[in-house]
């Protein structure tokens, strides 16, 4: 066993997973960048204050925030999530409206660690700043399903709901607390605690045994305003537009408490109950103020990278990319004519690896098959003697030797490179 292991929640992502990864941000940084979102990346620590305005009730602030005193004395936390740095940003930097950011990154969350679950977990995401303007709601949303769609997911599920304006939510929370108080005895007593804290919470619950009382509650709509309503309708009908489905889910309240208005939730039909949530996001109109700017309205979303890609593996697509290098050099002579051909090829764009320590042929072959380049070049004291190389196809076996001088051409011919 080794002395160090990664800590809890934590883990080292290694080739090819780590390519996919990659390649995952790339897709979608292609995706949000074709429509207007510049990339923004925001400390991966602030002041505790930032995000205890994510709402002092959360979980995420309450439980499982990873704060500490630096060496200066300031009381600070790494991020459980990027929207409330965004919206620092905003308030520091007052870039013109309507502001339009991605970004992608790691986040910190002391939960209870399994699979699709971590304390260090990694986000895609969106903000988008100073427009009320319903379209924008479902221009973001359109955005998520477009990544998806890219991805090559199919089984992704879409559940919009609204929380009304901040006084809307406030009623709405009371109207709950009483209809939970009456019921209270046929909650667990999970829910009777998280009941005393955020009575809209309860509604998340997924015990079987609240499901009854839950069902039964009275639902957001009938509690909020009419403004509210209408911005609501007009995001739907704009998602009708552009045919993307939905599903309106009147329980849904998501686990940050800055949420106004629209909130939505990506789940994926591919996994197991436990994690389905790829993804969500929601309007935040309160949040900038909270952090000392003008009101400003808000909306995002953010997409788990570890969930959205089992959610691939289920669903058996987007295969982590290959990383071959195109040529091996195998040089049994001294070392010295890999060592240099190699940096000649690398000049001349062509990608190449060489095994070191002299090794003897048969394990030098042997790394070259590894590579799974498509090309060796083969160095003996015969070669260096009539300035040659052997030039080995690995796919067919064919060899036949080249000129030295002539080693780039020969090379490309031999990649079918025009
Ligand atoms: P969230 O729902 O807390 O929202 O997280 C978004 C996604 O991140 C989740 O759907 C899930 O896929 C992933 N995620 C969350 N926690 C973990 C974890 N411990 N391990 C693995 N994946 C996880 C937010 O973070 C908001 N900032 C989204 C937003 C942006 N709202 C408006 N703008």
């Amino acid at each position: 066993m080794p002395e160090f292991k990664t800590s809890p929640g934590t883990r080292d992502i290694l080739a090819p997973h780590s390519g996919r990864w990659r390649a995952f941000q790339d897709v979608f940084a292609h995706t949000v960048e074709a429509a207007g979102y510049s990339y923004i990346i925001p400390p991966m620590f602030e002041d505790l204050d930032v995000f205890l305005r994510l709402g002092e009730t959360t979980e995420v602030v309450t439980k499982e925030m990873y704060d500490f005193h630096d060496k200066g004395g300031r009381h600070v936390a790494l991020r459980p999530e990027q929207t409330a740095g965004v919206c620092r940003a905003y308030v520091e930097h007052r870039p013109i409206t309507p502001w339009k950011v991605w970004y992608a990154g790691p986040n910190f969350r002391y939960e209870k660690p399994q699979q699709g679950r971590y304390r260090q977990f990694d986000q895609v995401g969106v903000e988008a700043l100073g427009a009320d303007d319903p379209l924008l709601d479902a221009e973001v949303i359109a955005l998520a399903a477009k990544f998806y769609a890219e991805l090559g997911l199919k089984k992704v599920h879409l559940s919009m709901n609204t929380l009304g304006d901040a006084g809307d939510r406030e009623r709405y929370s009371q109207i709950l607390l009483k209809y939970f108080s009456a019921h209270e005895k046929d909650l667990t007593s999970d829910s009777r605690a998280t009941l005393a804290r955020n009575p809209l919470r309860v509604l998340d619950s997924k015990r079987e045994p609240d499901q009854k009382v839950i069902a039964g509650a009275p639902a957001i709509r009938e509690s909020i305003s009419e403004s509210a309503n209408q911005h609501f309708d007009a995001v739907l009908r704009a998602l009708d537009a552009l045919n993307i489905s939905y599903e309106i889910n009147n329980r849904l309240v998501r686990g940050l408490d800055y949420y106004r208005r629209t909130t939505f939730e990506f789940t994926s039909l591919a996994l197991d109950a436990a994690h389905t949530a790829i993804g969500g996001g929601g309007r935040y109109d309160g949040l900038v103020e909270a952090l000392g700017g003008k009101a400003t309205p808000g909306i995002g979303f953010a997409l788990g990278l570890d969930r959205t890609l089992l959610a691939c593996d289920a669903e058996n697509t987007f295969a982590a990319p290959t990383t071959a290098v195109q040529i091996f050099v195998v040089d049994t002579v001294d070392g010295r004519h890999a060592h240099e051909l190699c940096h000649l090829l690398r000049q001349n764009g062509v990608s190449a690896d060489r095994a070191y320590d002299l090794r003897s042929i048969k394990a030098q072959m042997k790394s070259a098959d590894r590579s799974a380049a498509s090309v060796a070049l083969i160095i003996g004291s015969d070669e260096v003697q009539n300035s040659t190389i052997m030039l080995r196809k690995m796919g067919s076996g064919e060899q036949y030797s080249i000129a030295r001088k002539d080693v780039i051409g020969e090379v490309l011919k031999a990649l079918n490179v025009k």
